[in-house]
Order: C-alpha cells, then structure tokens, then sequence
C-alpha cells in the first residue's frame, strides 16, 4: 500500500497555481524527497496532505485513509517549515502538550530524542535559538513513532553534527517500515537519504527519479595523463564524449551515460594516470530548475 497517494492533486490561491494536478506515490518505507526551488509549492503540498488546506480540485491518500481523518494524522508526524509557538512554553511544557493531544508521548523515547540532539526541555520556547528550535520541530515530529514523517526543510538550520544525528535517525524509522518525506530547495540535503526525488518546478512535478538514475544522468569528468604527448582527437567520434580537451600529456574528459566506450579507447593509450571526478549531481538538479520552461 501506497503511503501517499495523489490524483491531480491542484491548490490555486486565487491566481496564484500553487500546485497544479499532482499526481505522486510515495511507497510505505521509502525516503522521498521533494525538491523545488522556493516558491515550488512544496509546502503547499504538505499542508494539502495534512488537511492544512483544502485542494482547489484532486484528491490526496495517506496511510489509506483521508488527510481529515483524526485518526489517520495521529499516525503522522509532521516537522513545519517555520515551528511558531506561544514563547512562553518550555520544550517540555510543548512534548507534553503534543503527547496529550496524541494519546501519550513513551517518555523514554522522548527523553532519547532530547539527549540524540542535546536540546535542554527546560529553556523556554522564546529562549531557543534558531537551530534549537528547529531540533524541538524534529524532536515533536518523531516523538510519537509516527508511521509517516512530513518533513519541510528538515535539516536547513542544523549543524553537520545534527546533520549526522537526523540522518541516524531516519535510517532507523524506515527501518522499523516508517515512509519519510522530506522537502527541501537543494539536493545535497536529501541526496543521502532519499531513494527517489520528485522535482517540483511553479507547482508542476517535473521529474520523478530515483537518485541513482540522476548519478547516470550525471555528466563524469575524467583525467587520463598518459607517458607521453597526448594527440589530438583521439577521443573524436567516442559515444558519450561530450568534451576531450588535451593539455601536454593529459587529456580531460567530460562523459555522458556508459564509461565503457571511454575505457576501451582510453586501453589503446599508455596511460600512467587515471584521475576521476564525482558525477556532479548538482548541475543535474538545477538543469531541472532553470527557468526557460522546457523540462528535460
Ligand atoms: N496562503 C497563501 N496565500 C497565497 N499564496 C500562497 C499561500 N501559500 C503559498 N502561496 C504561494 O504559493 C506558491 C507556492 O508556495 P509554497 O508552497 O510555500 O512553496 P515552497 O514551500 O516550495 O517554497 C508561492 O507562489 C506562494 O507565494
Ligand atoms: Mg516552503
């Protein structure tokens, strides 16, 4: 069963098209996530899928049942963009408050929570800085062992170490089958944990990949130096070269799709060294983003 599921699912706020016919599906146990530049409608999506909002025309699934059902949000744990709440409440009075509302916190996983991300329950909500508040967002969001974690920006704000810790943290709910959604503007942020991404572009899901798929997507950069001067347009007429430029004995290389045809002309060189470089993902992504209108 799917954990989310969308059919033309569209919020227009007045002329505004939010979100526009979102068809999604995201799997029970996967890390999705949902990537678009700021003003995408990323969070319009997430508040749709928690009866935030109301959608202007489609219909929105998780857990099987509808966004409105009491019941079904119970079973979801949701970290908002921008937590707001009263500056007076300690994060204790707030874990509390949640827990209530919840059916009850398990205190000693709460407590867990509170030491993974070294957050002190006892400052108030007004004291915290801004990354404190933004570990008592994710705090709240896991504390009742949510099944489904709708999660805008999640780590915008954390330092690498919590970085590592909220990472931890998802590997563990999705191994106890818990399906995370993660919103966020860059890549790097959910490339490590997402199994598939969905680009989102002016409220339009524009591509729907697994991350793999937009390594191979991913132009390589290569380095061959060989033992002696390197001719000219040895690599003419290679399928996948998009780019050979030779400097005294190396030759630089830039690969579209399969290596092997590289390889195989590269074996009829002396070939002394071979330096490769990471498949910049990144150039990718923002190919999706640029803003002439014509998706890949
Ligand atoms: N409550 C609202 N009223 C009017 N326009 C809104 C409202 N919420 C969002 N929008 C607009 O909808 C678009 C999508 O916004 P949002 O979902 O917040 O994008 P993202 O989270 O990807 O940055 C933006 O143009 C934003 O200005
Ligand atoms: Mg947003």
């Amino acid at each position: 069963m799917a954990a989310i599921r969308t059919e033309n699912l569209t919020k227009n706020f007045r002329q505004i098209r939010a979100v526009q016919g979102l068809d999604l599906t995201v799997d029970t146990g996967e890390v999705f996530g949902y990537l678009g530049p700021n003003g995408a409608g990323k969070t319009t999506t997430i508040r749709l899928l928690l009866d935030f909002l109301r959608p202007t025309a489609g219909t929105a699934t998780v857990l099987g049942g509808a966004p409105a059902d009491p019941a079904v949000r119970r079973r979801i744990g949701f970290l908002p963009a921008d937590l707001s709440v009263d500056p007076r409440y300690t994060t204790r009075d707030l874990l509390d408050f949640y827990g209530a509302l919840r059916g009850g916190h398990d205190p000693a996983w709460v407590d867990a929570l509170l030491q993974r991300f070294d957050l002190d329950p006892n400052r108030r909500f007004g004291e915290l800085s801004t990354g404190n508040r933004r570990k008592l967002g994710l705090i709240q969001a896991f504390a009742h062992r949510p099944e489904l974690l709708l999660l805008d920006e999640p780590t915008s704000g954390l330092d690498p170490l919590l970085q590592a810790e909220f990472a931890r943290l998802i590997r563990e709910m999705t191994s106890f089958g818990a399906t995370i959604f993660l919103s966020s503007h860059v890549l790097p942020e959910v490339e490590e944990l997402a199994g598939r991404v969905g680009i989102l572009r002016q409220g339009e899901l524009i591509k729907v990949a697994t991350v793999e798929d937009l390594r191979a997507e991913a132009r390589a950069r290569l380095e061959l130096r060989l033992a002696e001067p390197a001719l000219e347009g040895v690599f003419d007429g290679v399928p996948g070269v998009v780019e050979a430029r030779t400097e005294g004995s190396t030759i630089h290389l830039v690969v579209e799709g399969s290596m092997d045809p590289v390889i195989k002309r590269a074996a009829t060189l002396p070939v002394v060294r071979l330096i490769t470089h990471e498949a910049d993902l990144e150039e990718v992504f923002l190919s999706y983003y640029a803003g002439d209108g014509n998706a890949r």
